[in-house]
């Protein structure tokens, strides 16, 4: 009877593959065992076969066709002065929201972090100049000292996938939420997509799985909402999220100004940019396109769009987006109301992704990309906001991404830099840096987010100067 049962379940799933050309997934069924059909079952579950047969045709088997062409205008930009009067309402307005308990942190923490290499989430990785501190660690005191500063509870969402859920979840609890009470810690995973071969035939990875990948950090809004964490955030009476990506340690997690000014000019959702480094910089452009703002990838902007001067010869298109934002909560439940009809748009990459081949059964290795690998990206939010923000902020205080192990954007240059902020600050403070030949600052310094915030934070709490001489490492708790 149950055999039985089992026979049909498999006939139908095979008329449902079938029927949208992926009947091969099932190439190996009768090979594997008990355990291995229910991942495979498992896996095919989790694949919504519609919306991949949709996208195969644009998406797949075609690079899907650019949107409709209107003039890339540079895009409007708050700058607020240190010490001004803007500056110092925002900061209390912002004050204020967490306060009151309406601002909810938001980690993005579920890729893969390939270029890294390293064996783990990469919240994990060890980063802090002095005490080698995780990501996770540094953000987990930044919100602890937000919440002991402004007052309220700042709950804490990290978003994660099936790649790195559960030693994530193990790591907090092993390191008792880092002083964070774990109910105000809440995970969730975000969504998967199969990787396709250039045929769009969805790929095995083994002959019990497919080649599954995140679904891009576009996936946040959607998860956000099948997973009922929007429910959570209403029911503790959040009203603003601020988002940011696992791999930025200088970001401020709960940033007052960004969220006062979020809320005083009523956006739905804001982001913090800074000035490209290069006209060819590997960062998202801001942009105004046909009256929405909106991001464009640095791979999809002209090169002579990304190279054009204004008449004072500046660069026209001069914003970098961060991937630091403030999403107002009503604006995530408007997008996700009808999550079928959630309208971000779909991105296309070639990628080399491991597989079975179907004749040998054997598992390939590929030396140059053969999947399509669709991916939604958080920043294509924006053009469906009405109301928007872009806040300036000055790059060595909030932004140096670890995405590669050695050079640009590496462990190596993002502790360098939490070194050179933690100068400036001590410097402001009427401290003397050494510094060597080249400018470098001579000494590896951190001041832990549960001593100061910001360089005001520092200068109430600096009761005496520290001495600092050359190749000191100095540690401020
Ligand atoms: P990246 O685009 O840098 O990708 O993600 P990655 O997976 O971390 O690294 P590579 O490209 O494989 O080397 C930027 C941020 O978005 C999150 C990442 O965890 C990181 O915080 N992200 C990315 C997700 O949460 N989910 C995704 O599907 C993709």
């Amino acid at each position: 009877m149950e055999e039985g049962t089992a026979h049909v379940g498999i006939e139908e799933i095979h008329q449902t593959l079938a029927a949208c050309g992926q009947a091969h997934l099932l190439t190996f069924w009768d090979e594997l065992d008990a355990a291995q059909r229910e991942a495979l079952l498992d896996d095919l579950n989790r694949v919504d076969f519609e919306q991949v047969a949709c996208l195969i045709p644009t998406h797949v088997l075609a690079v899907p066709e650019a949107a409709a062409q209107h003039p890339i205008e540079p895009p409007d930009v708050v700058r607020l002065g240190p010490g001004s009067r803007e500056r110092i309402e925002a900061a209390e307005a912002g004050a204020r929201m967490v306060a009151a308990g309406q601002v909810a942190a938001l980690v993005v923490a579920g890729g893969q972090g390939t270029r890294l290499g390293y064996d783990g989430p990469k919240g994990m990785f060890p980063i802090s100049p002095v005490r080698n501190k995780s990501l996770f660690q540094l953000f987990a005191e930044a919100i602890q000292s937000a919440q002991r500063r402004y007052g309220g509870t700042v709950p804490w969402y990290i978003m994660t996938s099936d790649l790195n859920d559960a030693p994530t979840r193990e790591y907090f609890a092993a390191n008792n939420y880092f002083g964070l009470r774990p109910e105000n810690v809440v995970f969730f995973t975000q969504g998967m997509m199969p990787a396709l071969g250039a045929d769009g035939r969805i790929l095995l990875d083994q002959k019990h799985r497919v080649a599954m990948s995140p679904d891009g950090h576009g996936g946040t809004l959607r998860a956000l909402a099948t997973t009922g964490v929007l429910h959570d955030m209403a029911r503790r009476g959040i009203e603003a999220i601020s988002y940011f990506q696992v791999d930025n340690p200088l970001v401020r997690p709960v940033d007052p100004v960004f969220l006062g000014l979020h809320r005083s000019t009523g956006s739905q959702l804001s982001s913090i940019t800074v000035t490209k480094a290069d006209d060819l910089e590997k960062v998202g452009n801001f942009a105004r396109v046909g009256g929405r703002t909106c991001v464009i990838e640095y791979s999809d902007l002209p090169e002579e769009l990304a190279r054009a001067r204004n008449a004072d010869g500046s660069r026209r298109l001069n914003y970098g987006s961060i991937a630091i934002h403030v999403f107002a909560r009503s604006f995530v439940e408007q997008l996700t109301e009808n999550i079928h009809a959630m309208k971000l748009p779909w991105h296309r990459a070639m990628k080399k992704v491991p597989y079975v081949d179907l004749e040998s059964g054997e598992r390939i290795e590929p030396v140059s990309p053969n999947a399509v690998k669709l991916e939604m990206f958080v920043f294509d939010a924006l053009p469906l906001a009405d109301r928007t923000l872009i806040l300036e902020a000055r790059r060595a205080e909030v932004f140096s991404p670890v995405k590669n192990a050695t050079g640009v954007d590496s462990a190596e240059s993002a502790r360098r830099d939490l070194t050179a902020r933690a100068a400036a600050w001590l410097e402001s403070c009427g401290v003397k840096v050494p510094l060597r030949p080249d400018g470098q600052v001579d000494a590896t310094l951190e001041i832990s987010p549960l001593f100061a915030l910001d360089r005001e934070e520092l200068a109430e709490r600096l009761a005496k100067k520290p001495t600092i001489r050359p190749r000191d490492a100095l540690y401020l708790e």
